[in-house]
């Protein structure tokens, strides 16, 4: 069964059980302070798990593009050293949000294996939750019987908490789950060792294929478990498993998901999978990570060096550098296995096709990019080897290695091995856990649990319609961060604040007690669908209504920016042309930053004449039309557009100015003449292929036009405010041109007549000839006249000493015959003298200088100087 066969017959299956087949989330989580990339198809519904919303289909079914890299679940380092795990994947899964629970879900799990799939059901092992003393956990008897009906005893076989007790992180919905494994090896080895004896042991062909999760409890911050009020069904099939179960493959690699990847790098370098350990896992960890940086960056991802960025980075980097040592490629090809990606998933994850262009282009860049480090590295790695001592390389340096150059510490140690040197393991370790731990206390965040103060449901934004409004609290809870100190988050039952979202920072505000109490919101922000206010205080009286106040002028300037982010957008699409594609934004009251799609520079006149469309579509007073629920199909037939990468649900919020038409739910102005005026201040690259323009609008275009005024007044007075104050400019420029000229000229002539005075005055002591003499000369010309009479001779010492720009400043020259025969070093000369005009300085042997602060000095330079040559032996 080829897997695209796979896929569609889990949709059918689950379809004909009355599931809505949804589209995979973005991999790629943007507001989600715990998860930085999708781990489990249930983050998207992590909102429904928690309560925060209600979905509007009780049962859901997808394939859901998944990483597990950092955090909880984290399976990097086996990524290619076996044959089953991956970074980036796909998870088939089914859910009931208070609808069916543990009967349904194991019977409709055992008819689509067995019946739809046909798998052999004698290959089946099942695991359910044993219970657990220390967490008061009864054992999932109720699992347990339903399977009991399926299966003998000896296939039900019994799970700790590690194995059969779900969480998606420390705090939040969990629950018991049920596993299924298949075993594929063999008869004659499941003759010597039942299966039942390697589940869960970590046997590549005893896996687990399926996980289904009853979500029943919350975890709370001190670990404790309370009972949920609706009961969920959350599970999880890794798809690439299941591809290799049913095509009767024992390696993942071996199906046909990964067939064409896999070809194409052996075409590219000319190497065979299948013939030797090192080549083949090189091969598996290419093939991963390409999945995954393509993946990442058609959600909106690039590699980068902070955050979700880095973990891009350094998952393609261990891809470069797998390719670099074992398969000997040492130019960029990871770039060009993108083709086949898209070709085979475009179908399914049309966001490979239209991105394609602009991930070839950026991992071609970091490839580039890295080779060079790794050749950087190397030569670094040899001056290491060459300063070591014992034949070990200290593991400070192994980490520095590492963490400022990207440089791996596998790889480090296998150069050093074919050296005869070893690293210091242990001190690389330590390095490491103390950057974790300076990383970690910076960033350190606990969260105690919610306090309830109504039961209320949902929580809804009113900030479209009102800036005003009474509302009520229904929870709160405290934070504690290293970072920012103590504060609380605040729910209301209803609210006019926006929270953080689409670029555009939150709102910011105060709520008033009935008692005139004043709290400041400092701060709105969303997470797993629920606004959160965030203050440093809380009310006296958390009971009862109160008044909550948007900051009107915060809110108005963000609204202009953000209205000049879309009509910027219309613009460059206009001016540089179609395949703009947004990228990322910020919007706060001050300014805005957009980035986007582009391959080159922009020009002057092509921002101008962004700037002028803009401008325009502001003076042409154009009315915002807004349309809060558009079903999503009939927002993009009408034109509107959206952000790759973003999550969208089956309606938007659609901002219309003419011609400029967005998918949005941000803040913005009724009419765009409310901006004023719209003014670039900067742009600039933000990564391959990715370009970023800083703008402003409404009072601080004001600002800044001022600010240049008051610059253009100032030249103006130091010209003495002539009529044409650019003529005045250019005269002074061209001025400045010839008087250059004519001072280089003299300075020439000064540098012969010097040159010519010191040589007739060269001294001779005990067979050194010498000049030490104080000059006028700039530390540049001091320069060049000891290297134009040096190089004539071959037996002067010379040390001349000049202020400028009142600073004292020494140099001094030996004839490299000289330096030898007498021992002579310049850098040391010039240190000895270099304290007497407060300075220090240093070089060569044979050239060496120095600057200082006190002017003074200079006399006792040329004294100590004429003393040590006289009395040199
Ligand atoms: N959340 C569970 C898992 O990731 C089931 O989907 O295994």
């Amino acid at each position: 069964m080829k897997s695209s066969d796979i896929r569609e017959k889990f949709f059918d299956f689950f379809k004909s059980k009355g599931h809505k087949i949804v589209s995979s989330a973005p991999m790629v989580i943007k507001n989600d302070p715990t998860l930085m990339f999708t781990n489990a198809g249930m983050n998207q519904f992590k909102e429904f798990f928690l309560g925060n919303t209600k979905s509007d289909s009780p049962r859901i079914a997808n394939t859901q593009k998944c990483l597990r890299v950092s955090g909880k679940h984290n399976d990097l380092e086996e990524v290619g050293i076996d044959t089953y795990h991956h970074t980036f994947f796909e998870m088939l899964g089914n859910w009931s949000f208070g609808d069916y629970f543990k009967k349904d879900a194991i019977n409709w799990a055992w008819e689509l294996l067995t019946e739809v799939y046909g798998i052999d059901p004698s290959k089946i092992y099942v695991t359910i939750f044993e219970g657990d003393k220390k967490d008061n956990l009864q054992k999932d008897q109720e699992a347990y019987d339903y399977w009991r009906k399926i299966l003998p005893e000896n296939r039900i076989l019994l799970g700790s908490k590690k194995d059969n007790f779900w969480e998606m992180g420390d705090q939040g919905p969990c629950g018991p789950c049920t596993e299924i494994h298949v075993d594929i090896r063999p008869d004659e080895e499941k003759k010597i060792i039942s299966g039942s004896n390697l589940v869960n042991k970590d046997h590549p062909q005893v896996i687990e294929l399926w996980n289904i999760v009853f979500i029943e409890y919350n975890s709370m911050a001190n670990s404790s478990l309370v009972k949920l009020r609706v009961k969920h069904v959350d599970t999880g099939m890794g798809f690439e498993r299941l591809c290799m179960v049913l095509q009767n493959k024992t390696s993942n690699y071996d199906t046909d998901i990964f067939k064409g990847i896999i070809s194409e790098i052996e075409n590219k370098t000319k190497k065979i999978y299948g013939k030797d350990v090192k080549t083949d896992r090189a091969i598996r960890v290419i093939s991963d990570h390409v999945r995954t940086v393509c993946f990442s960056i058609a959600d909106g991802q690039l590699p980068s060096n902070i955050g979700a960025g880095y973990v891009i980075r350094r998952i393609l980097r261990r891809a470069i550098r797998y390719g670099y040592t074992f398969l000997e490629l040492k130019r960029p090809f990871i770039f060009s296995l993108l083709k086949i990606i898209s070709k085979e998933l475009g179908r399914v994850f049309p966001e490979i096709e239209k991105q394609l262009a602009l991930a070839e282009k950026v991992i071609k860049e970091e490839e580039i990019s890295f080779l060079n480090t790794l050749d950087q590295g190397l030569i670094l790695l040899d001056e290491l080897i060459k300063n070591s001592k014992n034949n070990i390389l200290l593991g400070d340096e192994v980490f520095q290695l590492y963490d400022t150059y990207g440089f791996p510490k596998d790889l480090t140690a296998l150069i050093a091995r074919e050296k005869r040197y070893s690293i210091d393991d242990l001190g690389f370790e330590k390095a490491m856990k103390a950057q974790k731990n300076r990383s970690r206390s910076a960033s350190s965040v606990s969260f105690n649990d919610w306090n309830e103060v109504i039961n209320i449901e949902n929580s809804i934004f009113i900030g479209y319609d009102e800036l005003k409004s009474q509302v009520k609290i229904v929870k709160y809870r405290e934070v504690s961060s290293s970072k920012s100190g103590n504060y609380y988050q605040i729910i209301l039952n209803r609210t006019p604040f926006y929270p953080e979202g689409g670029g555009q920072a939150g709102d910011k505000g105060i709520i008033i007690t009935h008692n005139g109490e004043r709290i400041s919101i400092e701060d709105t922000i969303k997470e797993n669908n629920l606004i959160i206010h965030i203050s440093k205080k809380l009310p006296t009286e958390i009971k009862g209504e109160l008044t909550a106040i948007v900051d009107l002028q915060i809110r108005l300037d963000s609204a202009k920016n953000h209205t000049a982010t879309h009509l910027m957008h219309q613009a460059l699409r206009e001016v540089l042309g179609k395949h703009i594609e947004q990228k990322g934004s910020m919007v706060n009251s001050l300014i805005f930053r957009f980035d986007f799609s582009h391959f080159s520079k922009i020009s002057n006149i092509e921002l101008n004449a962004i700037e002028d469309f803009v401008n325009d579509k502001i003076s042409k007073k154009i009315s915002l039309v807004e349309n809060r629920k558009v079903p999503i199909k009939k927002a993009f037939l009408s034109g509107a557009i959206g952000l790759f990468g973003e999550k969208y649900g089956d309606y938007v919020r659609t901002i219309k100015y003419g011609d400029s038409h967005e998918l949005c739910g941000g803040i913005h102005v009724q009419n765009t003449s409310d901006i004023w005026r719209f003014k670039i201040t900067s742009e600039s690259s933000v990564a391959s292929g990715v370009r970023r323009i800083e703008a402003i609008t409404g009072t601080e275009v004001l600002k800044h036009f001022n600010h240049q005024e008051k610059v253009i007044n100032k030249i103006s007075s130091l010209f003495n405010q002539p009529q044409d104050i650019i003529k005045s400019l250019n005269t002074m420029i061209d001025e400045n041109v010839n008087l250059k000229k004519e001072l280089d000229s003299l300075n020439k002539m000064k540098l012969a007549l010097l040159k010519k005075s010191l040589v007739e005055q060269i001294e001779v002591s005990d067979e050194i000839d010498f000049i030490i003499k104080e000059v006028d000369l700039s530390p540049k010309l001091l320069k060049d006249l000891l290297f134009e009479i040096g190089f004539r001779k071959t037996n002067l010492f010379m040390l001349l000493a000049t202020v400028y720009d009142n600073k004292p400043y020494i140099s001094c020259y030996i004839s490299k015959e000289l330096s030898e025969k007498k021992v002579l070093k310049a850098g040391e000369i010039v240190k000895k003298l270099a304290h007497l005009i407060e300075g220090a300085g240093g070089g060569q042997s044979f050239y060496a200088s120095a600057g200082g602060k006190n002017i003074n000095g200079v006399t006792k330079v040329i004294i100590k100087a004429r003393d040590l040559i006289i009395n040199w032996k």
